[in-house]
């Protein structure tokens, strides 16, 4: 079967060399599309076929370094063969979506993948497709467990997704900007690695917010790494010492890994930092291709609240399975697996480039596979230059945090060294552009 799928990527792959668009078909679609969404596309940018690891191929022939993964989705880059193939199968099954109603075994293999790096307290797995599915129906389980506690606490700078509750609890005024509110959610400053007494401080702002409304808290969002927010985490202890509030006041502990999933060293971040014994539920998605919500028994719902058509699609299903499988198989994991040895890598890189440059490159944080840093002085205008004269020198990135704004790499773990470094001398040239255009000192 292994080999039937193998010859239909090679036949598709063969097919697509040849539907390469020229310069003037390549720019009508990128219109036409922009037309359709009512808005152009960030970048001009429509995929094509022929990509490998980093470099994905636009669908003018052109390669780009992709450093920014469909903001986090291409754990292993494009094109990676087993994958593939593995999807290639999968397409070729009777369902090309699974609902809660008829799932295959596609979904008991995810489960069961998502459950053996879950820990000893989170032993039920809800699959579903996008990250704001996933965390919507965390939030319905806590209200249900909490009733009648109606409100919900969440960092500053926080990004949560894109229905309507969720970008009330998303802290961008800008995301929710027109939409009715139920005013029921409260903000807790994030670590602040400036501040000696930033631990101190939150824990003030959380107990205020507890004393204000006693007994309506239902639980509290942690992003341990805030990704939308610039890439930023705190030390353990920080989260320790919230989530033990939260605990001894009721409040479920909610873990949003949508944007961590598979990139800081261990499959969930939560388990990275140690904070198992803390954590009720705990949502995943991006790198998974597809959602899914993890919650321990207490937290088990009442039949008839969550439900939807779509658990996922076999190929998702399959192709998420595998990449677990490969993330554990192939030594990614743990303290002195792949990701950790990539994230010391970027991190030299990162230290060559601010001795080069040391005015262009600000504080940089980061983590496994996900990093960021303030470009300049991380004005909007000097940020939306730079991410277009990256795109320009052929690389991807993106934006992430406000004021500073900063320069986001969600990087493929099995990024090799000569794509890194091909990849930062293209940074290297754009942040030199950037400053002559903007009259920067680098
Ligand atoms: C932390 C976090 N939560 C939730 C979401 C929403 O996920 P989706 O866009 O798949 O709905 C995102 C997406 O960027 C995210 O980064």
């Amino acid at each position: 079967m292994r080999e039937a799928a193998a010859a239909l990527v090679d036949a598709v792959a063969e097919a697509a060399r040849e539907r390469v668009l020229s310069p003037k078909e390549y720019e009508r679609a990128l219109r036409d599309l922009g037309r359709m969404r009512g808005r152009p596309l960030y970048y001009p940018l429509l995929m094509g076929r022929g990509g490998r690891g980093a470099r994905v191929q636009l669908a003018d022939g052109s390669l780009k370094l992709d450093f920014i993964g469909g903001i986090g989705v291409y754990a292993f880059g494009h094109a990676d063969r087993d994958l593939l193939e593995t999807a290639a199968a999968a397409a070729a099954a009777d369902e090309v979506f699974q609902g809660h109603l008829a799932p295959g075994p596609e979904a008991l293999q995810l489960s069961k993948a998502l459950l053996r790096h879950a820990g000893p307290h989170l032993r039920h797995v809800w699959l579903s497709v996008s990250g704001a599915m996933a965390n919507e129906n965390a939030l319905k389980l806590i209200w249900q467990k909490k009733a009648p506690a109606d409100r919900i606490l969440a960092f500053e700078q926080g990004f949560a997704g894109r229905t309507s509750t969720l970008a009330e609890i998303t802290d961008r005024p800008a995301y929710r900007e027109g939409l009715p509110l139920r005013g029921n959610v409260d903000y807790v400053p994030f670590y602040d690695p400036q501040d000696p007494g930033s631990s101190e401080r939150s824990l003030a702002v959380l107990d205020a917010h507890l004393a204000r409304h006693p007994g309506r808290y239902a639980g509290m969002l942690f992003e341990l790494v805030q990704g939308e927010g610039g890439v930023v985490t705190a030390p353990p202890p920080f989260f320790v010492a919230l989530m033990e509030r939260c605990r001894e006041a009721g409040l479920a502990v909610w873990v949003d890994e949508v944007q961590t999933f598979a990139r800081t060293g261990e499959l969930f971040a939560f388990r990275h930092y140690g904070l198992e014994d803390y954590v009720d539920l705990v949502t995943c998605g991006k790198a998974l291709q597809g959602s899914a919500l993890l919650f321990s028994k207490p937290y088990n719902p009442k039949p008839g609240l969550v439900a939807g058509t779509y658990a996922g699609s076999t190929v998702g299903m399959a192709v998420g399975a595998r990449i677990i499988e490969r993330l554990e198989s192939e030594g990614y994991l743990g303290p002195e697996g792949r990701v950790a040895v990539l994230e010391r890598r970027i991190a030299r890189r990162f230290e060559q480039l601010a001795k080069t440059l040391p005015r262009a490159v600000g504080p940089r944080s980061g983590i496994g596979a996900m990093h960021a840093f303030v470009p300049f002085d991380g004005r909007p205008e000097v940020v939306s230059a730079l991410l277009r004269t990256c795109f320009e020198e052929g690389l991807l990135i993106f934006g992430a945090g406000q004021r500073p704004g900063k320069l986001r790499m969600l990087l493929p773990v099995n990024v090799t060294d000569a794509e890194l470094e091909a990849g930062f001398t293209m940074l290297e040239k754009a942040l030199r552009r950037v400053a002559e255009e903007h009259d920067l000192a680098c």
